[in-house]
């Protein structure tokens, strides 16, 4: 058992960005940690993108190798979700896709103990249609981690209408083991950050398709006139524009405010493939 919460074992399901970071995030926190993707090679990916992060800050000198082997040790890997069934908290991290979600929580909901928690790292898609697909809509809830998971320190709570205040309060204490701070949020589209966020960055692409500015002088633009740490077009070549395609399309059909209607120039880089760093280019090109 590790911190506060009286968890002992968490399962991981999604081996993309998110996944691939919150392994790294829980097994840190010294929680005994189970990563599932639909393949043993993406499983196997996810231990290997965290050994080879770890060996970075031994490197560096920011971690001691003992404590690096320690992290590896408590995470296993698997392709069966059925391997699952001894966690006490699984969150999924799989594509931002509603009806994928729903059948993966179903699953999960048959594969647990009943006194499990299920979450969910969705964006903006309603935590409480998750939680009615499952038995236990008062054991289900939205933990959002920020990405990358390994260095933001927030965690924003979504309490769907359904979920019990113990269950709320248990994953606060998980979160706060994980060395994250924590928002409380209605399950509203995009909750607190991506609701102001996603509109931010959809004005973006216009103001450089307008020709105002480039997109690498826009994100200077951002960097040096607002103190932010990286410019719009970073940031959404960081998040996955498939991604931010997903996410505008949700709030904008959950609010029908025109400032989230996708830009046209966002759904033609996402039907070329080119989907920001994890495919090598986005709005920006990047190196391997
Ligand atoms: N990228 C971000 O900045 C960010 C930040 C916070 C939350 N999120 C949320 O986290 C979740 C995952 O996002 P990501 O950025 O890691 O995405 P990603 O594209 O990097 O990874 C998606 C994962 O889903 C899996 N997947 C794809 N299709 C699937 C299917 N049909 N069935 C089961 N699994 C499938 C993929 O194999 C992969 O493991 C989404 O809900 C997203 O909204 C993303």
């Amino acid at each position: 058992m590790a911190g506060t919460s009286g968890l002992t074992k968490v399962g991981i399901v999604g081996s993309g960005i998110m996944g691939a970071g919150i392994v790294e995030v829980v097994a840190t926190a010294g929680f005994d940690v189970i990563v599932r993707a639909r393949t043993e090679e993406g499983a196997a990916a996810v231990v290997a993108q965290v050994t080879s992060r770890l060996a970075r800050s031994v490197e560096r000198g920011r971690l001691e190798q003992a404590e690096a082997d320690a992290v590896i040790a408590r995470i296993t890997h698997t392709s069966h979700l059925g391997d699952l069934a001894g966690c006490d908290l699984a969150l999924e991290t799989v594509i931002e896709d509603l009806e994928v979600k729903r059948r993966l929580v179903g699953e999960l909901d048959e594969i647990l103990d009943p006194a499990a928690v299920i979450a969910t790292n969705t964006s903006t898609l309603a935590v409480v249609e998750l939680a009615v697909a499952t038995s236990r809509p008062d054991r289900v809830c939205g933990l959002h981690f920020f990405n990358p998971a390994t260095a933001m320190p927030l965690v924003e709570v979504v309490s769907p209408v359904t979920v019990a205040e113990s269950t709320i309060q248990l994953v606060e204490r998980f979160a706060a083991d994980c060395g994250k701070e924590t928002v409380r949020v209605a399950d509203r589209a995009g909750f607190v950050v991506n609701a102001l966020l996603f509109p931010y960055l959809n004005a973006a692409i216009a103001l450089a398709e307008r020709g105002v500015a480039s997109r690498v002088d826009v994100d200077r633009a951002m960097r040096g006139g607002c103190n932010f740490p990286m410019g719009p077009f970073e940031l959404l070549d960081l998040i996955g524009l498939d991604t931010t395609l997903r996410i505008l399309e949700t709030l904008h059909r959950e609010t029908g405010d025109p400032s989230s209607l996708p830009h046209p120039e966002l759904r033609r880089l996402v039907a070329a493939g080119h989907l920001g760093r994890k495919t090598g280019r986005g709005f920006l090109e990047h190196g391997s």
